[in-house]
């Protein structure tokens, strides 16, 4: 039996990082990977090394869910496909600023911004949170569907994938916290994308840190399972 002092140590995380590092190694090397997918009526690109929009629902519920400042700009940092960002710009955004550590986030986010005709109003930049930015850029909305899953500080993000999904102790959310008053225009939201697998007090302790005070907007519960299926019929004979 197992003993259950020893069960309450090793569960510490929400998720299992090993369980979920697994699935980013069969998003970055599976040969069943498409090219592309589908996502909120449209085809998307999928360029390999980037995280697969669809791999949670995270993507198209926050997508939906984002008040776009119509008319106005709009900073997406962890663009990864663009999916957000290019959605941000058809939803009436004049200009959108899409950022991501993951260079090939960048060529993604720029090939669905083509695809979807709004290049002359998406900009993506390969940058370490704001760091790409100029001090006078300011937006009307700052958002970022963060990579919820809490680890230790030191965990290895080993693969470009892992910047996707791991936040070695919150420190990414706290930086985006911090940095976002210097970028926001006046009146600008702030706005951060998660799920309950994150952790929320750790995130509520971080917002404390900056001075900030962390608003429910809106929830959304999704069924979902995050593995593949493989579905058998199985005819059977006579030996
Ligand atoms: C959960 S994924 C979301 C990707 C994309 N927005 C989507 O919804 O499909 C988080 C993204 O944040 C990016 N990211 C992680 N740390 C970052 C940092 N310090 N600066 C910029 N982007 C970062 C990751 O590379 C990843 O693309």
């Amino acid at each position: 039996m197992t003993d259950p002092t020893e069960e309450d140590v090793t569960m510490t995380f929400k998720e299992d990082p090993e369980t979920v590092a697994r699935t980013l190694r069969h998003a970055l090397v599976g040969d069943d990977l498409p090219d592309s997918f589908t996502l909120l009526g449209r085809e998307w690109s999928l360029h390999r090394g980037v995280w697969p929009s669809t791999l949670s629902a995270a993507t198209e519920v926050l997508a939906s869910m984002v008040p776009y400042p119509e008319g106005g700009s709009f900073l997406e940092v962890g663009c990864g496909t663009g999916v957000i960002a290019v959605t941000a710009a058809l939803s009436g955004c004049t200009s959108v600023t899409a950022l991501d550590i993951n260079e090939k986030a960048i060529a993604n986010t720029v090939a669905n911004a083509e695809r979807h005709g709004v290049s002359d109003r998406v900009r993506a930049l390969h940058s370490d949170m704001y760091t790409a930015l100029a001090p006078t850029d300011r937006f009307d909305t700052i958002f970022w569907n963060v990579p919820w899953t809490y680890v230790e500080d030191g965990y290895a993000l080993s693969t470009d994938l892992h910047t996707a999904v791991f936040d070695p102790g919150y420190r990414g959310q706290a930086r985006y916290l911090a940095g976002a008053h210097e970028h926001l225009a006046d009146g600008g939201r702030l706005l951060l994308g998660t799920a309950d697998l994150g952790d929320r007090e750790r995130l509520d302790a971080v917002a404390e840190q900056t001075g900030l005070r962390v608003e429910l907007l809106r929830s959304v519960r999704r069924i979902e399972e995050v593995r593949v299926m493989e579905y058998y019929m199985l005819e059977l004979h006579p030996k």
